[in-house]
C-alpha cells in the first residue's frame, strides 16, 4: 500500500502521482461560471486514468514530444510532462476547456502548450512533430472514428511512432480499433486503473507497419 498523503486542501485528489480537482473545488467552481465545455469536455474522464495506468506500464521515453488529442482538463496531457518531461501538445476543438487544463498544470507545476484544432484540421506535420500521440475517450461517435483513422494515417505519414487511445468501450471506439488494424500494428487490450478508484475500460496502442 502506498504512503497516505494528505491533500492541502478539500477537493483536491491525487491518482498516479498527479494532482486533481473535483467539480466542488473553488477553482472549478469559478471557472465554470465562466467557461462552458460543450463537447463533453466539462470534467475528469474516467478513461484519463486507464491512460495513466498503461503508461506507467508501458512508458514514454523521457523527454519526448507528445500531442494529448481531445485533451478536455488535459489529465492525460499532465501526466505526461509531470512523469516524462515530456513537451506536450493538448489539442481540443473546445477552447473552453483550457482554462481548466491551464488550473490542472499549475497545480502540478508542468507547462502543456494547448491548441484549438478539431482532429480533421490537423496536418501530418503537426502530428509528425510529435513521437507520441495519446487520447482518451475521444472516439463517441461514429464520425470521431472516421475522424481519428484519417488521422492516423496523416500522423505515421508524419513520423508519429505511436498512437495510443483509452476508451471505457464504447461501439465507435471498437469500430476505430477494428479499421485500424486492417493497416496499422493495432493492439488492443483490456485495462484497469486503480487510481482514483477502480476502472475498466480498453486501450488501443497502433503503430505504423
Ligand atoms: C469525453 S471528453 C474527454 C476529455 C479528456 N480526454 C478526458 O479523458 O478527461 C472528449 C473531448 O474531446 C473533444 N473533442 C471531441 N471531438 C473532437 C474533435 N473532432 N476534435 C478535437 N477535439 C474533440 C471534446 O471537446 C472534449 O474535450
Amino acid at each position: 500500500m502506498p504512503k497516505l498523503e494528505r491533500m492541502p486542501e478539500d477537493h483536491i485528489y491525487q491518482a498516479y502521482g498527479i494532482y486533481l480537482l473535483q467539480n466542488q473545488h473553488r477553482f472549478i467552481r469559478r471557472l465554470k461560471k465562466l467557461y462552458e465545455p460543450s463537447v463533453h469536455g466539462h470534467k475528469t474522464w474516467g478513461s484519463s486514468f486507464l491512460l495513466m495506468d498503461y503508461l506507467r506500464d508501458e512508458p514514454i521515453k523521457k523527454k519526448s514530444t507528445v500531442m494529448e488529442l481531445g485533451s478536455g482538463w488535459g489529465p492525460g496531457a499532465v501526466y505526461c510532462a509531470a512523469k516524462f518531461k515530456a513537451d506536450v501538445t493538448a489539442v481540443d476543438m473546445d477552447k473552453d476547456v483550457f482554462p481548466f487544463l491551464d488550473v490542472l498544470a499549475a497545480l502540478n507545476d508542468v507547462e502543456v502548450k494547448t491548441k484549438k484544432a478539431k482532429f480533421s484540421e490537423l496536418s501530418s506535420k503537426q502530428l509528425g512533430a510529435n513521437k507520441v500521440i495519446v487520447g482518451s475517450d475521444i472516439c463517441f461517435w461514429d464520425s470521431l472514428a472516421d475522424d481519428l483513422l484519417r488521422l492516423m494515417k496523416r500522423a505515421f505519414n508524419g513520423g508519429v511512432e505511436r498512437i495510443i487511445i483509452t476508451d471505457p468501450g464504447r461501439p465507435p471506439f471498437y469500430e476505430l480499433c477494428d479499421r485500424a488494424a486492417k493497416k496499422y500494428d493495432a493492439e488492443l487490450t483490456e485495462w484497469y486503473a486503480t487510481e482514483p478508484s477502480q476502472i475498466t475500460g480498453e486501450v488501443l496502442e497502433v503503430r505504423p507497419r
